[in-house]
């Protein structure tokens, strides 16, 4: 097929073609027809925080990056600022992976809460409008992958990055995370009493997400929207028929809304019921699949995997698809049954325990084991052809800016 050759060469040109425009116009909608359909016949590549592991997490140039090395979807984590706009990112502090620390305008912006039952300090992102995170720049958060792009990149909101997911010259699905939802709502206050969760789901509509997995408009704008906490996923159920995971950590972890109302349909005490054939066929009704810890798939001794449990025959048994993370291509990640080789990891994920999507901080390289280990049938109606002379245009309309 040589179109799979071809393809991401030009979407290198194409990015580099939009180099000098503005970031994030509003996303252009365009040519949806020709664009290149999302591929639904293997495991989904989900590109964990972009691809955070050649360039800083949750910054545009990470999405972008991943979208221009295959990524099915690209995920990410939604907090809030301080006035309320909907940003991108993980933690609840800014510490670990921006230069707040060199901002001595913010040096006694320092605090510390409860976050999950657990007293941290830090630079807290609830702290600090959106003015102020954009002052800040993103950095790794490994000190063993590439820091030339540290400083270069800043913080983005959750419309920016649908602008990226939108206006990829294919369609690139996201998988947007309802982060730390019970902190966010106890320091962030919405007018009309909204909650995070409203504005969360309010965003995703205002831009055309919607309709159930596989439906027209969810092929047309593809969505996985994830959670750890059980109550959010619940709440915006009648909001939103737009699929949704729930997300497993270890299961010695409560919850995150462990110590919320216990009255609350959704409330669980930890990890450990949540991986009950009765708490899944609770779930189901709500959820698509669920977003294990591979690890809670498959335990680890020793930095050798044991036996795998039944979490994934159970989870299909309640026809609900399993989406495990985070896939990372260091050895220091890499279990030793791998032979400190990534696409051995791939293999035994996929082919071995059946997963239906999985969570990487390398799309690019998962990108490959799929293409050489199970091509896409090539598309033979001639839009591999509208593609490229859509491609040509864009670099050209883009030269006039
Ligand atoms: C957090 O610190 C406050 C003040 O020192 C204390 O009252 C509270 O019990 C601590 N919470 C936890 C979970 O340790
Ligand atoms: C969702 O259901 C709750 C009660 O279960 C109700 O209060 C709320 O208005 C419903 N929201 C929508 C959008 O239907």
């Amino acid at each position: 097929m040589i179109t799979s050759r071809f393809v991401p060469f030009l979407f290198v040109l194409f990015i580099g073609g939009c180099v000098g425009r503005p970031f994030y116009p509003l996303p252009s909608k365009m040519a949806d027809s020709n664009r290149q359909p999302l591929q639904t016949s293997r495991p989904y590549n989900i590109a964990h925080r972009g691809s955070n592991g050649e360039l800083p997490e949750e910054t545009a140039a990470a999405y972008m990056r991943a979208v221009e090395e295959g990524a099915d979807f690209i995920e990410t984590d939604i907090l809030a600022s301080k006035d309320g706009v909907l940003i991108c990112f993980h933690d609840v502090t800014l510490d670990d992976t921006t230069d707040i620390s060199e901002h001595k305008q913010f040096a006694n912006r320092k605090r510390t809460y409860e976050v999950q039952g657990e007293n941290t300090t830090g630079w807290f992102i609830v702290d600090f409008t959106l003015k102020e995170l954009k002052l800040l720049r993103v950095k790794q958060r490994y000190k063993f992958r590439d820091q030339q792009y540290n400083g270069k990149f800043s913080i983005i909101t959750f419309e920016e990055y649908i602008s990226i997911a939108l206006d990829a010259p294919r369609v690139v699905g996201i998988y947007p995370e309802i982060k730390n939802p019970v902190f966010i709502n106890q320091r962030v206050k919405w007018s009309n009493g909204k909650r995070f969760e409203d504005k969360f789901v309010e965003t995703l509509m205002k831009y055309g997400y919607k309709g159930s997995y596989m439906s027209k408009d969810w092929l047309k704008q593809p969505v996985f929207i994830q959670s750890f906490a059980p109550t959010s996923l619940v709440y915006i159920s009648n909001m939103t028929d737009s699929p949704k995971i729930f997300l497993i950590d270890d299961v010695t972890i409560p919850t995150q809304d462990t110590n919320q109302d216990k009255m609350t349909i959704g409330y669980v005490q930890s990890y450990w019921e949540i991986t009950s054939d009765s708490y899944l066929e609770f779930i189901k009704e709500y959820v698509i699949g669920i977003g294990p810890w591979k690890d809670t798939v498959v335990p680890v001794a020793d930095n050798y995997l044991l036996t795998p449990t039944d979490l994934v025959s159970k989870a299909h048994a309640h026809d609900l698809q399993v989406h495990p993370y985070t896939y990372r291509n260091e050895n220091s990640f890499l279990h030793f049954n791998f032979h400190e080789d990534p696409y051995a990891e791939y293999d035994y994920w996929i082919n071995k325990i059946g997963v239906d999507g999985l969570f990487t901080d390398f799309t690019g390289s998962f990108h490959n084991f799929q293409e050489w280990t199970s091509p896409l049938s090539p598309v033979d109606d001639g839009s591999a052809s509208k593609l490229l002379h859509r491609i040509a245009l864009l670099i050209s309309s883009k030269g006039k800016i």
